[in-house]
Protein backbone atom coordinates (compact mmCIF):
# COMPACT_ATOMS: atom_id res chain seq x y z
CA UNK A 1 0.00 0.00 0.00
CA UNK A 2 1.11 3.17 -0.91
CA UNK A 3 1.75 5.74 1.72
CA UNK A 4 -0.71 8.70 0.53
CA UNK A 5 -3.25 5.76 1.54
CA UNK A 6 -1.91 4.32 4.62
CA UNK A 7 -2.24 8.49 5.78
CA UNK A 8 -5.63 8.39 3.98
CA UNK A 9 -6.44 5.49 6.53
CA UNK A 10 -5.12 6.78 9.28
CA UNK A 11 -6.83 9.96 9.12
CA UNK A 12 -10.36 7.80 8.40
CA UNK A 13 -9.60 5.78 11.82
CA UNK A 14 -9.11 9.34 13.22
CA UNK A 15 -12.57 10.46 12.07
CA UNK A 16 -14.33 7.44 13.48
CA UNK A 17 -12.05 7.38 17.14
CA UNK A 18 -14.75 7.57 19.92
CA UNK A 19 -12.16 8.15 22.19
CA UNK A 20 -10.07 11.18 20.67
CA UNK A 21 -13.44 13.17 20.58
CA UNK A 22 -13.65 13.00 23.98
CA UNK A 23 -14.29 16.33 26.12
CA UNK A 24 -14.02 17.82 22.04
CA UNK A 25 -15.73 19.19 19.37
CA UNK A 26 -15.40 19.99 15.67
CA UNK A 27 -14.52 18.36 12.44
CA UNK A 28 -11.49 16.08 12.29
CA UNK A 29 -7.86 17.96 11.79
CA UNK A 30 -5.40 14.83 11.25
CA UNK A 31 -2.84 16.96 9.65
CA UNK A 32 -1.91 17.57 6.41
CA UNK A 33 1.58 17.95 4.03
CA UNK A 34 4.10 15.41 2.36
CA UNK A 35 3.62 11.59 2.83
CA UNK A 36 8.09 12.12 2.26
CA UNK A 37 8.67 14.96 4.32
CA UNK A 38 11.74 14.73 5.82
CA UNK A 39 10.81 17.69 8.34
CA UNK A 40 7.26 16.95 10.36
CA UNK A 41 6.05 19.63 12.96
CA UNK A 42 3.93 18.45 15.66
CA UNK A 43 1.79 21.20 17.44
CA UNK A 44 -0.60 20.98 20.46
CA UNK A 45 -4.90 20.71 19.64
CA UNK A 46 -6.40 22.06 16.51
CA UNK A 47 -8.22 26.36 17.70
CA UNK A 48 -11.41 27.00 16.59
CA UNK A 49 -10.36 27.71 12.88
CA UNK A 50 -8.26 24.25 12.59
CA UNK A 51 -11.58 22.48 13.75
CA UNK A 52 -14.03 24.24 11.23
CA UNK A 53 -12.09 23.72 8.26
CA UNK A 54 -10.03 20.21 9.49
CA UNK A 55 -7.03 21.33 8.37
CA UNK A 56 -3.64 22.35 11.15
CA UNK A 57 -2.03 25.35 11.65
CA UNK A 58 -4.90 27.75 9.64
CA UNK A 59 -5.84 30.05 12.37
CA UNK A 60 -3.03 32.66 13.70
CA UNK A 61 -0.86 31.14 15.27
CA UNK A 62 -0.89 29.25 12.05
CA UNK A 63 -0.28 31.94 9.81
CA UNK A 64 3.05 32.71 12.25
CA UNK A 65 3.97 29.27 11.94
CA UNK A 66 3.74 29.41 8.30
CA UNK A 67 5.43 32.55 7.61
CA UNK A 68 8.27 30.95 9.45
CA UNK A 69 8.28 28.01 7.31
CA UNK A 70 8.17 29.87 4.24
CA UNK A 71 11.22 32.54 5.37
CA UNK A 72 13.21 29.42 5.62
CA UNK A 73 12.51 28.51 1.75
CA UNK A 74 11.05 25.43 3.07
CA UNK A 75 7.01 24.00 1.14
CA UNK A 76 3.96 23.10 2.80
CA UNK A 77 3.90 20.66 0.33
CA UNK A 78 7.39 19.82 1.42
CA UNK A 79 6.81 19.15 4.84
CA UNK A 80 3.65 17.28 6.92
CA UNK A 81 2.38 19.36 9.56
CA UNK A 82 0.03 17.89 13.12
CA UNK A 83 -0.65 17.45 16.29
CA UNK A 84 -0.68 14.81 18.92
CA UNK A 85 -4.39 15.95 19.55
CA UNK A 86 -6.59 15.86 16.65
CA UNK A 87 -9.93 17.37 17.72
CA UNK A 88 -10.37 20.87 19.47
CA UNK A 89 -10.25 20.51 22.90
CA UNK A 90 -13.43 21.89 25.05
CA UNK A 91 -11.17 23.53 27.54
CA UNK A 92 -8.92 24.77 25.18
CA UNK A 93 -5.83 22.82 26.43
CA UNK A 94 -5.54 19.46 25.99
CA UNK A 95 -5.09 16.55 29.35
CA UNK A 96 -2.10 14.60 29.11
CA UNK A 97 -3.94 11.85 28.72
CA UNK A 98 -5.49 13.42 25.55
CA UNK A 99 -2.01 13.51 24.74
CA UNK A 100 -1.42 9.81 25.54
CA UNK A 101 -4.40 8.66 23.47
CA UNK A 102 -3.88 11.35 20.44
CA UNK A 103 -0.17 9.74 20.28
CA UNK A 104 -1.05 6.70 19.27
CA UNK A 105 -2.48 8.30 15.80
CA UNK A 106 0.19 10.39 15.83
CA UNK A 107 2.98 7.67 16.02
CA UNK A 108 1.05 5.76 13.29
CA UNK A 109 2.20 8.71 11.13
CA UNK A 110 5.42 8.95 11.91
CA UNK A 111 5.90 5.34 11.21
CA UNK A 112 4.57 6.24 7.31
CA UNK A 113 5.99 9.41 6.95
CA UNK A 114 9.48 8.77 8.66
CA UNK A 115 10.71 12.49 8.64
CA UNK A 116 14.58 13.00 9.81
CA UNK A 117 13.27 15.98 12.23
CA UNK A 118 10.60 16.47 14.41
CA UNK A 119 9.98 19.81 15.32
CA UNK A 120 8.14 20.47 18.60
CA UNK A 121 6.46 22.73 19.04
CA UNK A 122 5.78 23.25 22.83
CA UNK A 123 5.36 21.22 25.81
CA UNK A 124 1.97 19.10 24.69
CA UNK A 125 4.66 18.16 21.59
CA UNK A 126 7.51 17.49 23.89
CA UNK A 127 4.93 15.44 26.54
CA UNK A 128 3.94 13.49 23.25
CA UNK A 129 7.10 12.49 21.79
CA UNK A 130 9.89 12.58 24.70
CA UNK A 131 7.48 11.59 27.67
CA UNK A 132 7.80 14.56 29.61
CA UNK A 133 7.36 17.80 30.29
CA UNK A 134 10.39 20.09 29.26
CA UNK A 135 11.43 23.72 30.42
CA UNK A 136 10.91 25.09 26.81
CA UNK A 137 12.40 28.34 27.51
CA UNK A 138 15.85 26.80 29.09
CA UNK A 139 16.54 24.09 26.50
CA UNK A 140 14.83 25.47 23.29
CA UNK A 141 17.02 25.53 20.30
CA UNK A 142 18.81 21.85 21.42
CA UNK A 143 18.09 19.00 18.51
CA UNK A 144 17.47 15.36 20.50
CA UNK A 145 18.68 12.18 19.03
CA UNK A 146 16.47 9.05 19.63
CA UNK A 147 16.49 6.20 17.68
CA UNK A 148 18.02 7.77 14.04
CA UNK A 149 15.53 11.10 14.22
CA UNK A 150 16.33 14.39 15.33
CA UNK A 151 14.03 16.30 17.89
CA UNK A 152 13.82 19.98 17.87
CA UNK A 153 12.28 21.60 20.88
CA UNK A 154 10.97 25.41 20.42
CA UNK A 155 8.07 27.38 21.55
CA UNK A 156 4.22 27.11 20.36
CA UNK A 157 3.94 29.42 18.08
CA UNK A 158 0.78 30.81 19.78
CA UNK A 159 3.75 31.12 22.89
CA UNK A 160 4.97 33.28 20.24
CA UNK A 161 2.06 34.88 19.27
CA UNK A 162 1.77 36.19 23.10
CA UNK A 163 4.99 37.65 24.12
CA UNK A 164 6.30 38.59 20.48
CA UNK A 165 9.40 41.01 22.08
CA UNK A 166 10.08 37.84 24.26
CA UNK A 167 10.10 35.08 21.80
CA UNK A 168 9.76 35.68 17.93
CA UNK A 169 13.41 36.26 17.22
CA UNK A 170 14.31 32.87 19.51
CA UNK A 171 11.88 31.10 17.50
CA UNK A 172 13.19 31.77 14.09
CA UNK A 173 17.21 31.08 15.55
CA UNK A 174 15.50 27.46 16.48
CA UNK A 175 14.04 26.77 13.34
CA UNK A 176 17.28 28.11 10.86
CA UNK A 177 18.48 24.26 12.12
CA UNK A 178 16.25 23.16 9.44
CA UNK A 179 17.43 25.13 6.32
CA UNK A 180 20.83 23.89 7.73
N1 LIG B 1 -2.25 24.76 17.29
C1 LIG B 1 -1.85 23.48 17.27
O1 LIG B 1 -1.09 23.07 18.12
N2 LIG B 1 -2.28 22.70 16.30
C2 LIG B 1 -3.08 23.10 15.32
O2 LIG B 1 -3.43 22.34 14.42
C3 LIG B 1 -3.47 24.46 15.36
C4 LIG B 1 -3.06 25.27 16.35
Amino acid sequence: MGKNKKLLEIAEEVEKCKICKVGKSGKAVPGEGSPDAKIMFVGEAPGKTEAKTGRPFVGRSGKLLRQMIDGLGLKAEEIFITSPVKYLPDRGTPTVSDINHGKTHLQKQIDVINPKTIVLLGNSACVAMLGSKIPILKRHGEVLEKKGKKYLITFHPSAVLRFPNKYKEMFKEDLKFLSE
